[in-house]
Protein backbone atom coordinates (compact mmCIF):
# COMPACT_ATOMS: atom_id res chain seq x y z
CA UNK A 1 0.00 0.00 0.00
CA UNK A 2 2.55 2.59 0.78
CA UNK A 3 4.80 1.54 -2.11
CA UNK A 4 1.56 1.72 -4.26
CA UNK A 5 1.46 5.63 -2.78
CA UNK A 6 5.28 6.03 -3.19
CA UNK A 7 4.72 4.91 -7.20
CA UNK A 8 1.75 7.22 -7.47
CA UNK A 9 3.44 9.97 -5.83
CA UNK A 10 6.96 9.70 -7.85
CA UNK A 11 5.21 9.54 -11.49
CA UNK A 12 2.82 12.52 -10.05
CA UNK A 13 6.75 14.26 -9.63
CA UNK A 14 7.64 12.93 -13.12
CA UNK A 15 4.89 14.98 -14.43
CA UNK A 16 4.94 18.12 -12.86
CA UNK A 17 8.50 18.53 -14.58
CA UNK A 18 7.17 17.09 -18.10
CA UNK A 19 4.37 19.72 -18.43
CA UNK A 20 6.00 23.31 -18.39
CA UNK A 21 3.91 25.17 -21.16
CA UNK A 22 0.45 25.09 -21.37
CA UNK A 23 -0.35 27.06 -17.59
CA UNK A 24 -4.06 26.94 -17.25
CA UNK A 25 -5.76 29.63 -15.34
CA UNK A 26 -5.73 29.48 -11.69
CA UNK A 27 -7.04 31.01 -8.79
CA UNK A 28 -4.46 31.43 -6.53
CA UNK A 29 -5.84 33.84 -3.82
CA UNK A 30 -5.11 33.00 -0.69
CA UNK A 31 -8.80 32.07 0.87
CA UNK A 32 -9.95 31.51 4.58
CA UNK A 33 -13.04 28.92 4.85
CA UNK A 34 -14.73 28.77 8.14
CA UNK A 35 -17.03 26.00 9.00
CA UNK A 36 -18.80 25.20 12.42
CA UNK A 37 -18.17 22.13 14.14
CA UNK A 38 -19.96 19.18 12.42
CA UNK A 39 -21.00 20.53 8.89
CA UNK A 40 -19.76 20.22 5.87
CA UNK A 41 -16.53 22.26 4.44
CA UNK A 42 -16.31 22.59 1.15
CA UNK A 43 -12.63 24.19 -0.30
CA UNK A 44 -12.74 25.43 -3.55
CA UNK A 45 -10.34 24.91 -6.31
CA UNK A 46 -11.35 26.38 -10.17
CA UNK A 47 -8.60 25.42 -12.57
CA UNK A 48 -9.51 26.84 -15.56
CA UNK A 49 -8.67 24.90 -19.11
CA UNK A 50 -9.03 27.43 -21.88
CA UNK A 51 -6.15 26.61 -23.69
CA UNK A 52 -6.50 22.55 -23.29
CA UNK A 53 -10.22 22.67 -25.35
CA UNK A 54 -7.84 22.90 -28.66
CA UNK A 55 -5.37 20.18 -28.46
CA UNK A 56 -6.79 17.64 -25.39
CA UNK A 57 -10.37 17.86 -26.67
CA UNK A 58 -11.90 18.53 -23.25
CA UNK A 59 -9.49 16.22 -21.58
CA UNK A 60 -8.00 18.20 -18.46
CA UNK A 61 -4.19 17.90 -19.27
CA UNK A 62 -3.29 18.88 -15.66
CA UNK A 63 -3.18 16.68 -12.90
CA UNK A 64 -4.28 17.73 -9.58
CA UNK A 65 -4.04 17.03 -5.75
CA UNK A 66 -5.30 18.10 -2.31
CA UNK A 67 -2.37 18.22 0.70
CA UNK A 68 -2.81 19.01 4.22
CA UNK A 69 0.26 20.83 5.18
CA UNK A 70 -0.06 20.81 8.84
CA UNK A 71 1.18 16.62 8.49
CA UNK A 72 1.62 16.64 4.91
CA UNK A 73 -0.90 14.19 3.89
CA UNK A 74 -2.16 13.38 0.31
CA UNK A 75 -6.06 13.35 1.01
CA UNK A 76 -6.94 13.18 -3.27
CA UNK A 77 -4.94 12.54 -6.03
CA UNK A 78 -6.55 13.19 -9.35
CA UNK A 79 -10.44 12.67 -9.02
CA UNK A 80 -10.04 10.23 -5.63
CA UNK A 81 -9.74 10.68 -2.39
CA UNK A 82 -6.88 8.15 -0.78
CA UNK A 83 -6.43 9.33 2.14
CA UNK A 84 -8.96 6.72 4.06
CA UNK A 85 -10.96 9.02 5.53
CA UNK A 86 -14.68 8.38 4.31
CA UNK A 87 -15.62 12.13 5.30
CA UNK A 88 -12.91 13.48 2.70
CA UNK A 89 -13.96 13.85 -1.21
CA UNK A 90 -13.28 15.50 -4.59
CA UNK A 91 -16.56 17.16 -5.97
CA UNK A 92 -14.99 17.18 -9.82
CA UNK A 93 -18.48 17.83 -11.53
CA UNK A 94 -17.19 20.15 -14.11
CA UNK A 95 -14.26 19.70 -15.84
CA UNK A 96 -12.44 22.56 -14.19
CA UNK A 97 -14.03 21.90 -10.52
CA UNK A 98 -11.70 20.17 -8.58
CA UNK A 99 -13.27 21.09 -5.12
CA UNK A 100 -12.14 19.61 -1.73
CA UNK A 101 -15.12 18.28 0.23
CA UNK A 102 -14.94 17.11 3.64
CA UNK A 103 -18.32 16.24 5.60
CA UNK A 104 -18.70 16.42 9.40
CA UNK A 105 -15.91 18.67 10.24
CA UNK A 106 -13.88 18.08 13.86
CA UNK A 107 -11.60 20.56 15.08
CA UNK A 108 -8.59 18.49 14.02
CA UNK A 109 -9.68 20.09 10.35
CA UNK A 110 -8.74 23.07 10.93
CA UNK A 111 -5.26 24.44 9.40
CA UNK A 112 -4.05 25.22 5.98
CA UNK A 113 -4.99 22.79 3.15
CA UNK A 114 -3.22 23.14 -0.42
CA UNK A 115 -4.75 22.26 -4.09
CA UNK A 116 -1.45 21.89 -5.81
CA UNK A 117 -1.83 21.68 -10.07
CA UNK A 118 1.29 19.54 -11.44
CA UNK A 119 2.78 22.61 -13.20
CA UNK A 120 3.99 23.31 -9.65
CA UNK A 121 1.56 26.17 -9.03
CA UNK A 122 -0.68 26.01 -6.01
CA UNK A 123 -3.82 27.47 -4.02
CA UNK A 124 -3.40 27.79 -0.10
CA UNK A 125 -6.35 27.81 1.93
CA UNK A 126 -7.10 28.48 5.63
CA UNK A 127 -9.66 25.94 6.96
CA UNK A 128 -10.73 27.57 10.01
CA UNK A 129 -13.28 25.57 12.42
CA UNK A 130 -15.46 27.48 14.61
CA UNK A 131 -16.65 25.28 17.57
CA UNK A 132 -19.88 26.23 19.70
CA UNK A 133 -19.22 26.63 23.26
CA UNK A 134 -19.25 23.52 25.99
CA UNK A 135 -19.01 24.13 29.65
CA UNK A 136 -15.80 21.62 30.65
CA UNK A 137 -17.08 20.16 33.42
CA UNK A 138 -14.00 19.50 35.57
CA UNK A 139 -13.25 23.23 36.10
CA UNK A 140 -16.65 24.27 36.52
CA UNK A 141 -18.51 24.24 39.49
CA UNK A 142 -21.41 21.44 39.76
CA UNK A 143 -24.50 22.15 40.16
CA UNK A 144 -25.37 21.26 43.61
CA UNK A 145 -22.38 21.78 45.36
CA UNK A 146 -21.52 20.39 48.59
CA UNK A 147 -22.55 22.94 51.61
CA UNK A 148 -20.44 25.92 52.39
CA UNK A 149 -19.96 26.71 56.05
CA UNK A 150 -21.08 30.44 56.63
CA UNK A 151 -17.93 32.75 57.46
CA UNK A 152 -16.02 31.03 54.24
CA UNK A 153 -14.69 32.03 51.58
CA UNK A 154 -16.21 30.08 48.36
CA UNK A 155 -15.08 30.21 44.66
CA UNK A 156 -17.57 29.51 41.84
CA UNK A 157 -16.04 28.11 38.27
CA UNK A 158 -17.01 28.31 35.23
CA UNK A 159 -15.08 27.82 31.66
CA UNK A 160 -15.89 26.80 28.24
CA UNK A 161 -14.10 25.92 25.75
CA UNK A 162 -15.14 26.92 21.84
CA UNK A 163 -13.55 28.63 19.09
CA UNK A 164 -13.58 31.45 19.09
CA UNK A 165 -12.60 31.31 23.08
CA UNK A 166 -16.45 31.87 24.20
CA UNK A 167 -17.14 35.06 26.73
CA UNK A 168 -18.16 34.15 30.41
CA UNK A 169 -20.58 36.03 32.50
CA UNK A 170 -21.28 34.73 35.77
CA UNK A 171 -24.79 35.55 36.74
CA UNK A 172 -26.59 35.65 40.16
CA UNK A 173 -30.36 35.86 41.17
CA UNK A 174 -31.72 37.44 44.55
CA UNK A 175 -34.87 35.95 46.01
CA UNK A 176 -37.33 37.48 43.22
CA UNK A 177 -35.19 36.00 40.28
CA UNK A 178 -33.71 39.55 40.13
CA UNK A 179 -30.70 38.66 37.93
CA UNK A 180 -27.26 40.31 38.32
CA UNK A 181 -24.02 39.73 36.17
CA UNK A 182 -21.81 39.87 38.72
CA UNK A 183 -18.34 39.04 36.65
CA UNK A 184 -17.22 38.04 33.56
CA UNK A 185 -14.10 36.32 34.44
CA UNK A 186 -14.07 32.73 35.02
CA UNK A 187 -14.24 32.34 38.54
CA UNK A 188 -15.54 35.01 41.24
CA UNK A 189 -14.77 34.77 44.95
CA UNK A 190 -17.82 34.99 47.40
CA UNK A 191 -16.17 36.16 50.25
CA UNK A 192 -17.27 35.53 54.20
CA UNK A 193 -20.73 33.52 53.19
CA UNK A 194 -23.27 34.35 55.36
CA UNK A 195 -27.14 33.31 55.44
CA UNK A 196 -27.41 36.15 54.07
CA UNK A 197 -25.11 35.20 50.57
CA UNK A 198 -27.17 34.70 47.09
CA UNK A 199 -27.86 30.90 46.38
CA UNK A 200 -28.15 30.62 43.00
CA UNK A 201 -26.07 31.23 40.28
CA UNK A 202 -25.80 30.71 36.35
CA UNK A 203 -23.00 30.72 34.33
CA UNK A 204 -23.35 31.67 30.47
CA UNK A 205 -20.83 31.03 27.98
CA UNK A 206 -21.26 32.52 24.74
CA UNK A 207 -18.99 33.13 21.09
CA UNK A 208 -21.48 34.31 18.61
CA UNK A 209 -21.61 30.41 17.42
CA UNK A 210 -24.90 29.46 18.92
CA UNK A 211 -26.12 27.57 20.98
CA UNK A 212 -24.80 29.38 23.95
CA UNK A 213 -24.45 27.11 26.87
CA UNK A 214 -25.36 27.88 30.30
CA UNK A 215 -24.76 25.89 33.73
CA UNK A 216 -27.25 26.89 37.19
CA UNK A 217 -25.75 26.42 40.34
CA UNK A 218 -27.71 26.35 43.67
CA UNK A 219 -25.25 26.97 47.11
CA UNK A 220 -26.59 25.22 50.14
CA UNK A 221 -25.03 28.04 53.06
CA UNK A 222 -24.87 26.01 56.42
CA UNK A 223 -24.78 28.60 59.53
CA UNK A 224 -25.65 28.88 63.02
CA UNK A 225 -29.38 28.90 64.96
CA UNK A 226 -30.41 32.33 65.05
CA UNK A 227 -33.22 32.49 66.96
CA UNK A 228 -36.14 34.87 68.67
CA UNK A 229 -38.86 34.34 71.55
CA UNK A 230 -41.81 35.93 70.63
CA UNK A 231 -45.44 35.64 72.74
CA UNK A 232 -48.25 34.48 71.09
CA UNK A 233 -50.36 37.53 70.89
CA UNK A 234 -51.88 39.81 68.16
CA UNK A 235 -49.00 41.16 66.90
CA UNK A 236 -46.29 38.32 67.27
CA UNK A 237 -43.76 40.63 68.05
CA UNK A 238 -40.35 39.70 69.23
CA UNK A 239 -39.78 39.98 72.69
CA UNK A 240 -37.57 42.64 73.74
CA UNK A 241 -37.83 42.24 77.55
CA UNK A 242 -36.29 39.48 79.35
CA UNK A 243 -39.39 39.64 82.08
CA UNK A 244 -42.64 39.06 81.20
CA UNK A 245 -45.84 39.63 83.51
CA UNK A 246 -48.39 36.81 83.40
CA UNK A 247 -51.88 38.03 84.28
CA UNK A 248 -52.91 34.41 85.67
CA UNK A 249 -56.00 35.13 84.63
CA UNK A 250 -55.08 34.42 81.64
CA UNK A 251 -56.37 30.54 80.12
CA UNK A 252 -52.85 29.30 78.23
CA UNK A 253 -50.13 31.23 77.13
CA UNK A 254 -47.88 30.61 74.18
CA UNK A 255 -43.94 30.88 73.28
CA UNK A 256 -42.84 31.33 70.22
CA UNK A 257 -38.96 30.19 69.46
CA UNK A 258 -38.37 30.97 66.10
CA UNK A 259 -35.12 29.80 64.70
CA UNK A 260 -33.55 29.97 61.44
CA UNK A 261 -30.60 27.28 60.74
CA UNK A 262 -28.72 25.32 58.71
CA UNK A 263 -28.47 22.21 58.82
CA UNK A 264 -31.72 21.29 60.98
CA UNK A 265 -30.78 19.49 64.05
CA UNK A 266 -32.11 20.08 67.73
CA UNK A 267 -34.13 22.38 69.46
CA UNK A 268 -35.62 22.18 72.95
CA UNK A 269 -37.33 24.62 75.78
CA UNK A 270 -36.29 24.27 79.13
CA UNK A 271 -37.37 25.70 82.75
CA UNK A 272 -34.69 27.15 84.95
CA UNK A 273 -32.38 24.65 83.26
CA UNK A 274 -34.30 21.62 83.27
CA UNK A 275 -35.60 20.06 80.05
CA UNK A 276 -39.24 20.69 79.96
CA UNK A 277 -41.98 17.51 79.31
CA UNK A 278 -45.31 17.84 77.74
CA UNK A 279 -47.50 16.82 80.33
CA UNK A 280 -51.70 17.90 81.13
CA UNK A 281 -50.65 22.01 80.99
CA UNK A 282 -47.32 22.05 79.33
CA UNK A 283 -47.17 21.39 75.33
CA UNK A 284 -44.51 21.73 73.34
CA UNK A 285 -45.00 21.73 69.26
CA UNK A 286 -42.49 22.36 66.07
CA UNK A 287 -43.24 23.39 62.91
CA UNK A 288 -40.91 23.66 60.37
CA UNK A 289 -41.33 25.99 57.60
CA UNK A 290 -39.22 26.38 54.53
CA UNK A 291 -36.44 24.42 54.97
CA UNK A 292 -34.24 26.21 57.45
CA UNK A 293 -36.61 27.72 59.29
CA UNK A 294 -38.69 26.00 62.61
CA UNK A 295 -40.72 27.19 65.25
CA UNK A 296 -40.78 25.67 68.28
CA UNK A 297 -43.96 26.74 70.52
CA UNK A 298 -44.70 26.36 73.86
CA UNK A 299 -48.21 26.21 75.22
CA UNK A 300 -48.84 26.52 79.14
CA UNK A 301 -52.49 26.10 80.40
CA UNK A 302 -53.70 27.54 83.15
CA UNK A 303 -50.65 29.35 84.13
CA UNK A 304 -49.97 29.13 87.79
CA UNK A 305 -47.01 30.92 89.92
CA UNK A 306 -46.22 27.01 89.96
CA UNK A 307 -45.12 27.86 85.94
CA UNK A 308 -43.13 30.51 86.94
CA UNK A 309 -39.52 30.33 86.40
CA UNK A 310 -36.87 30.81 83.12
CA UNK A 311 -37.95 29.72 80.30
CA UNK A 312 -34.91 28.93 77.59
CA UNK A 313 -35.29 27.93 74.12
CA UNK A 314 -31.70 26.57 72.61
CA UNK A 315 -31.30 25.12 69.22
CA UNK A 316 -27.98 23.77 68.45
CA UNK A 317 -26.33 22.19 64.95
CA UNK A 318 -22.92 21.34 63.94
CA UNK A 319 -21.89 25.21 63.67
CA UNK A 320 -22.81 26.25 66.88
CA UNK A 321 -26.04 26.54 69.90
CA UNK A 322 -27.66 29.45 70.53
CA UNK A 323 -30.07 30.03 73.36
CA UNK A 324 -32.27 32.93 74.14
CA UNK A 325 -34.76 33.17 77.43
CA UNK A 326 -37.68 34.34 79.34
CA UNK A 327 -38.72 35.15 82.74
CA UNK A 328 -41.94 34.65 83.37
CA UNK A 329 -43.69 35.85 86.31
CA UNK A 330 -47.50 35.56 87.69
CA UNK A 331 -49.14 38.61 88.56
CA UNK A 332 -52.29 37.35 89.86
CA UNK A 333 -52.74 37.76 93.64
CA UNK A 334 -54.96 35.84 95.66
CA UNK A 335 -55.06 31.92 95.51
CA UNK A 336 -52.23 30.47 95.47
CA UNK A 337 -51.18 28.36 97.42
CA UNK A 338 -47.15 28.45 99.07
CA UNK A 339 -47.32 24.69 98.79
CA UNK A 340 -46.70 23.91 95.39
CA UNK A 341 -43.69 26.34 94.98
CA UNK A 342 -41.21 23.80 95.10
CA UNK A 343 -43.01 21.14 93.11
CA UNK A 344 -40.97 22.04 89.53
CA UNK A 345 -37.74 21.30 90.83
CA UNK A 346 -38.85 18.18 92.61
CA UNK A 347 -41.02 17.13 89.43
CA UNK A 348 -38.97 13.96 87.68
CA UNK A 349 -38.16 16.23 84.85
CA UNK A 350 -36.35 14.42 81.68
CA UNK A 351 -35.63 14.79 78.32
CA UNK A 352 -38.05 15.93 75.61
CA UNK A 353 -35.20 16.76 73.11
CA UNK A 354 -36.48 16.74 69.36
CA UNK A 355 -34.04 16.13 67.19
CA UNK A 356 -35.43 16.84 63.49
CA UNK A 357 -34.60 14.87 61.03
CA UNK A 358 -32.60 15.90 57.98
CA UNK A 359 -34.90 16.18 55.23
CA UNK A 360 -33.99 15.66 51.79
CA UNK A 361 -33.88 19.08 49.57
CA UNK A 362 -36.53 20.26 47.61
CA UNK A 363 -34.84 20.32 44.07
CA UNK A 364 -36.12 23.19 43.40
CA UNK A 365 -36.95 25.16 46.36
CA UNK A 366 -34.89 28.65 47.08
CA UNK A 367 -33.18 28.62 50.06
CA UNK A 368 -33.70 33.16 50.94
CA UNK A 369 -34.20 34.82 53.74
CA UNK A 370 -38.39 35.43 53.82
CA UNK A 371 -38.96 37.88 56.77
CA UNK A 372 -40.42 36.19 59.59
CA UNK A 373 -43.65 37.94 59.14
CA UNK A 374 -44.08 36.22 56.12
CA UNK A 375 -43.13 32.60 57.32
CA UNK A 376 -45.33 33.32 59.96
CA UNK A 377 -48.07 33.92 57.72
CA UNK A 378 -47.96 30.49 56.14
CA UNK A 379 -48.70 29.01 58.87
CA UNK A 380 -50.57 26.70 57.76
CA UNK A 381 -48.39 25.39 54.65
CA UNK A 382 -46.43 23.02 56.30
CA UNK A 383 -46.56 20.01 59.03
CA UNK A 384 -47.07 20.52 62.22
CA UNK A 385 -45.38 18.10 64.27
CA UNK A 386 -46.06 17.64 68.40
CA UNK A 387 -42.94 16.50 70.54
CA UNK A 388 -42.51 13.42 71.34
CA UNK A 389 -41.22 13.11 74.98
CA UNK A 390 -39.47 10.40 75.97
CA UNK A 391 -39.62 9.59 79.13
CA UNK A 392 -36.95 8.85 81.77
CA UNK A 393 -33.95 9.36 79.45
C1 LIG B 1 -2.87 14.23 8.92
O1 LIG B 1 -4.18 14.83 8.68
C2 LIG B 1 -5.13 13.92 8.18
C3 LIG B 1 -6.36 14.71 7.85
O2 LIG B 1 -6.78 15.48 8.94
C4 LIG B 1 -5.36 12.85 9.22
O3 LIG B 1 -6.31 11.91 8.74
C5 LIG B 1 -4.07 12.14 9.53
O4 LIG B 1 -4.27 11.22 10.58
C6 LIG B 1 -3.00 13.14 9.93
N1 LIG B 1 -1.71 12.44 10.05
C7 LIG B 1 -0.90 12.64 11.04
C8 LIG B 1 0.36 11.86 11.02
O5 LIG B 1 -1.15 13.45 11.95
C1 LIG C 1 -1.72 23.69 11.04
O1 LIG C 1 -0.62 24.57 10.83
C2 LIG C 1 -0.92 25.93 10.89
C3 LIG C 1 0.31 26.72 10.55
O2 LIG C 1 1.34 25.89 10.24
C4 LIG C 1 -1.39 26.25 12.30
O3 LIG C 1 -1.79 27.59 12.39
C5 LIG C 1 -2.59 25.39 12.63
O4 LIG C 1 -2.97 25.58 13.99
C6 LIG C 1 -2.26 23.93 12.43
N1 LIG C 1 -3.47 23.15 12.65
C7 LIG C 1 -3.47 22.00 13.25
C8 LIG C 1 -4.80 21.33 13.40
O5 LIG C 1 -2.45 21.47 13.68
C1 LIG D 1 -11.29 34.98 52.59
O1 LIG D 1 -10.54 35.80 51.71
C2 LIG D 1 -9.95 36.91 52.39
C3 LIG D 1 -9.31 37.79 51.33
O2 LIG D 1 -8.48 37.05 50.49
C4 LIG D 1 -8.95 36.41 53.40
O3 LIG D 1 -8.38 37.51 54.07
C5 LIG D 1 -9.66 35.52 54.39
O4 LIG D 1 -8.74 34.95 55.27
C6 LIG D 1 -10.40 34.41 53.68
N1 LIG D 1 -11.22 33.71 54.63
C7 LIG D 1 -11.12 32.40 54.81
C8 LIG D 1 -12.03 31.81 55.82
O5 LIG D 1 -10.34 31.70 54.19
C1 LIG E 1 -18.28 38.03 58.00
O1 LIG E 1 -19.64 38.35 58.08
C2 LIG E 1 -20.15 38.45 59.38
C3 LIG E 1 -21.62 38.75 59.28
O2 LIG E 1 -22.22 37.87 58.42
C4 LIG E 1 -19.43 39.55 60.13
O3 LIG E 1 -19.88 39.59 61.46
C5 LIG E 1 -17.94 39.28 60.11
O4 LIG E 1 -17.26 40.34 60.69
C6 LIG E 1 -17.46 39.10 58.69
N1 LIG E 1 -16.06 38.71 58.69
C7 LIG E 1 -15.19 39.28 57.90
C8 LIG E 1 -13.80 38.76 57.99
O5 LIG E 1 -15.47 40.19 57.14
Amino acid sequence: MLLYLFLIISSFSITFADTSADQPKFDRSHETISVVVGKRALLPCYVSIQDANNNNNGNNPFKIIWMKLNNSSILTMEDRAINGDPRISLLHAYADEWNLQIDDIDEDDAGIYRCVINTGIYKTLTLDVKVPPKIIDELTTEPYPPPIRSGSNYTIKCYAHGKPMPKIRIISYDQTDNAKIISDQNEVILYNVSRHTRRRYECIASNSYPPDVARSFQLTIQYAPELTLALISETNDELTSSLLFIDSSQHEIRLKCRVLMNPLDKIYWMKDNNKLINDYHIHQYVSIYMENYIIAELVIKDFSTNDQGEYTCTASNILGTHSKSIQLIATLTTTTTSTTSSSSTTMQLSTSRLIISRRKRPKHTRTTTISQREYYRSTEILREMTISSSQGK
